[in-house]
């Protein structure tokens, strides 16, 4: 039994003035038609044998996770409801206690809401291969080549080679989020790739390691599903209990831990995590002065800017290098090089109040 496990509990704050606390990233159709959960669960449907996906959210989010699955005829096998986030190790737990109950020996395959992956026949594909390692006790991650330093993602080192088919490797080493200098030694080192944010484990192995690793995690999963109530369409945890849970993410709380991680390269996917207005740029398609026009938008000798109107028409003249967001109530002005700041916006407003 294969379960699909989506977390959607992410704020994306720097994707504001779009993602909001009421409406962030995941629920955005910032590429397509289909919001970023939409695609993830549409990607997860085409996985033979899996079940349907247990999704985490959080309760603000529920009825717009519920509609947006309805209206692409995704019926999950749960919406599991946090009263409160506490990052990603307790949501997965949760998940994978749910997912043992269906089956003891269940794989789950843990899915961020907030990449594209262009390649969906590969992703089928890693899935099945990673499966076969994950049976026999892996935890499982999907390494990306690195293209530079960048500080926001896990590094993964491979070791020694594991399966006859694909390229298939224990894990030396998982670092989250190093610092620039370390990025850079670890991409200059050749070895390392990007931690993707997918992993693919059986339920019990998770558990296990959690037990072991971050046992107060474990035991307030345990207690927020065990005091929680499971309604017609949704799961709510207790809120007493898993307010109680240490906040960590898988990342540094199993994996960096772990002397059972596995990493299957994950090469040619087109996978990438829209974290900034800059990653989003630069999958977008451009015209021949590299600027990205998107709504009612004039751009004179304009270069290499990422526009965006969705309520009145935004004109630009003279200017290169910029993220410009046009929303109905807020309007965003920031230099591409400094995308990752756009964040600290969103701590200056939630400060104010
Ligand atoms: N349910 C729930 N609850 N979901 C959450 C929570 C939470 O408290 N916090 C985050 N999520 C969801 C986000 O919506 C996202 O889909 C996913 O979990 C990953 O969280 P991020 O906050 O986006 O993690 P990250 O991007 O900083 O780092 C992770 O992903 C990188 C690749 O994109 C790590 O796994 C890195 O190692 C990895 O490189
Ligand atoms: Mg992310």
């Amino acid at each position: 039994t294969l379960i699909p496990v989506i977390l959607c509990g992410g704020s994306g704050s720097r994707l504001w003035p779009m993602s909001r606390g009421g409406y962030p990233k995941q629920y955005l159709s910032l590429l397509d038609e289909h919001s970023l959960v939409q695609q993830t669960a549409l990607r997860s449907k085409g996985i033979s044998g899996a079940l349907a996906p247990i999704f985490i959210s959080n309760t603000d989010q529920r009825f717009l996770l519920a509609e947006q699955m309805n209206s692409i005829s995704v019926t999950p096998h749960n919406i599991v409801l946090e009263p409160v986030g506490r990052n990603t190790a307790p949501a997965v737990a949760v998940a994978a206690i749910l997912a043992q109950r269906v089956n003891p020996e269940a794989l789950i395959l843990v899915l961020p809401s907030d990449h594209v992956i262009p390649n969906q026949a590969l992703f089928h594909q890693l899935v099945q291969q990673a499966s076969a390692i994950a049976a026999n006790g892996k935890l499982v991650t999907f390494g990306i080549k690195p293209e530079s330093a960048h500080t926001g993602y896990g590094y993964i080192r491979r070791g020694a080679a594991l399966a006859a088919d694909g390229a298939c490797f224990e894990v030396d080493r998982f670092v989250e989020k190093p610092d620039l200098k370390r990025a850079q030694e670890f991409v200059d080192d050749g070895h390392y790739y990007w931690n993707s944010g997918m992993f693919l484990f059986k339920a019990s192995t998770y558990l296990a390691e959690l037990g072991q690793f971050s046992p107060a995690i474990l035991k307030q999963a345990e207690l927020a599903i065990a005091n929680g109530q499971q309604d017609p369409d949704f799961m709510r945890l207790d809120p007493a209990a898993f307010a109680a849970s240490p906040a960590d993410s898988i990342d540094y709380a199993v994996m960096e831990k772990t002397a059972h991680a596995a990493v299957i390269e994950a090469e040619g996917l087109g996978w990438n995590d829209i974290g900034s207005w800059t990653a989003l740029a630069e999958i977008t398609p451009k015209d021949a002065f590299s600027n990205s026009q998107i709504g009612d938008v004039i751009a004179e000798n304009t270069r290499n800017c990422y526009i965006r109107a969705d309520h009145r028409m935004v004109a630009t003249v003279g200017v290169q290098d910029l993220i410009i967001i046009e929303t109905a109530d807020a309007i965003l002005v920031a230099h591409q090089d400094q995308a990752q700041d756009v964040k600290k916006i969103v701590e200056r407003l939630n400060a104010s109040g």
